[in-house]
């Protein structure tokens, strides 16, 4: 694919789009498949790189993996599931954070996994502390090497009560993915509970297990001896559908975004109220539109489920530049998620990035050296840059920054935003914007 967009800005957004499965969703559910001992069926499934990186792993390992792109439908065959080799898994290194979930699955079904390097977006240090630490307590050994990870389990995998330290989303998926098949009973307190995560037990309760979630971060498995395969429908990308609501409130637009669903968006929903963009939320997706009012500044803190997802923070902040007035932006989740906004600054956004934890309460990262907090005056008309795409949420902001701005803009390493948005060049053409690929 081309990697250089040039993107003419200052029209509104305007039309109707459609978004599939949750990527952070589907990613997961394919790796559950690996656990069942029949064949599996996962549909509204989106056709994005990240979904092709885990279809390739799981080839690797002998998984029979057919995708319909019209009906958007998986199917695996785990019939066959055997050891890969090192060199092929190698070749996949650095593409995503998936394969990281593999570990239990591949611990169930072969007695041992290899992991290559992880990829993902430079979005913070993203270790994995978690995840290994949790694996050990399972009774895994794990063996650090130069090119990935090589985990065994020579005495089984069993049970146990652990406390995460912040509730990871992956650090989560992880004990569950694992705690399905071991031996005896898991409980892991202070877990991530998003709507990607419910969804992912409600897959492997399908498949036979035995899993209770508490009101209080404590999710209980009851590991059991074999699971079978699953028939599932993937629930809407509430990241996809709420980027773009915002571009269609930073261009001043109107976007029926089909597919949407409320009740996983019901705190952004709140925000861009209080913003001051409008919805209409019908059976078949929510249309977001700009009244033609002035925006309001907002106060914003980011946050685990059911706060405000850090992944609706970027394309929102776009939003902000367009708002009356001062907005605060806390980012509680990743230390390093506002490198986007010097692209903004330079197209004449007026943002400045603090170490001190501003507007919410003191986070983790507060006085630890971590630009986290961002104010944002507005409104600022902004002016067409060269821009390059620095992760996948803080492109699409970009993107939606240029189509904002007057005149035209060139960004540059557009590849990265197929990771999460399907048939992004095609939506954006549905929407009217003026878009075209540099040869
Ligand atoms: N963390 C650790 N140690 C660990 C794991 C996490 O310190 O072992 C820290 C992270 O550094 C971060 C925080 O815990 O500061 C939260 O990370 P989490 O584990 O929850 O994130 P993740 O599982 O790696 C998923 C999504 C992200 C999304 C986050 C938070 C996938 C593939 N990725 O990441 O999505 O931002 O949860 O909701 O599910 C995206 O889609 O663009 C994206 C980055």
């Amino acid at each position: 694919m081309h990697d250089v967009l040039r993107v003419t800005g200052g029209t509104p957004l305007n039309g109707e789009i459609t978004v599939r499965g949750a990527k952070n969703f589907v990613s997961k559910a394919m790796v559950a498949a690996l656990l069942g001992e029949s064949s599996s069926v996962l549909r509204n499934v989106p056709l994005i790189r990240d979904v092709d990186v885990v279809a390739d792993l799981l080839r690797l390992h002998g998984v029979g993996v057919e995708y319909d792109e019209e009906g958007g439908t998986l199917t695996f065959d785990t019939s066959n599931v055997d050891s890969a080799h090192v060199r092929d898994i190698d070749a996949l290194a650095g593409s995503s954070r998936i394969p990281i979930l593999f570990c239990g699955p591949l611990l169930h079904r072969l007695g041992e996994a290899f992991i290559p390097d992880l990829g993902g977006c430079h979005i913070g240090d993203r270790p994995i502390d978690f995840h290994l630490q949790i694996l050990r307590d399972f009774g895994a050994v794990v063996d650090k090497t130069a090119t990935g990870i090589h985990i065994t389990a020579p005495r089984g995998l069993h049970g146990t009560k652990a406390t995460l330290p912040y509730p990871s989303v992956g650090a989560t998926e992880q004990t569950l993915l694992t705690a399905v098949r071991a031996e005896g009973v898991t409980e892991l307190s202070n877990a991530a509970t998003e709507p990607e995560i419910l969804d992912l037990i409600a897959v492997l309760q399908k498949m036979g297990a035995i899993i209770s979630v508490d009101t209080d971060r404590t999710i209980r498995v009851e590991g059991v001896d074999r699971l079978t395969g699953f028939e599932h429908t993937s629930l809407a990308d509430r990241i996809e559908a709420a980027s773009w609501a915002s571009a269609a409130l930073a261009t001043g637009g109107d976007i029926f975004v089909r597919g949407a669903e409320q009740p996983s968006m019901m705190t952004f929903l709140n925000v861009y109220r209080k913003v001051g963009g409008e919805f209409d939320i019908t059976d078949e997706g929510i249309r977001f539109y700009h009244p033609g009012n002035e925006l309001r500044p907002i106060v914003l803190e980011t946050d685990v489920h059911p706060g405000f997802m850090t992944d609706w923070q970027q394309p929102m902040v776009v939003a902000l530049t367009q708002a009356n007035g001062l907005s605060i932006i806390h980012e509680t989740v990743y230390e390093n998620r506002f490198g986007f906004t010097e692209a903004l600054r330079r197209m004449g956004a007026q943002i400045q990035v603090h170490r001190e934890c501003l507007g919410g309460l003191p986070c983790r990262f507060g006085q630890r050296n971590f630009y986290h907090s961002a104010v944002v005056s507005g409104p600022t008309p902004l002016n067409a840059a060269d821009i390059v795409v620095p992760d996948l949420r803080g492109g699409f902001s970009h993107l939606i920054a240029a189509l904002t701005a007057e005149g035209t803009s060139r960004v540059r390493g557009i590849a990265l935003i197929n990771r999460g948005y399907e048939h992004f060049m095609r939506k954006l053409g549905a929407l009217g914007a003026q878009v075209e690929l540099e040869d």
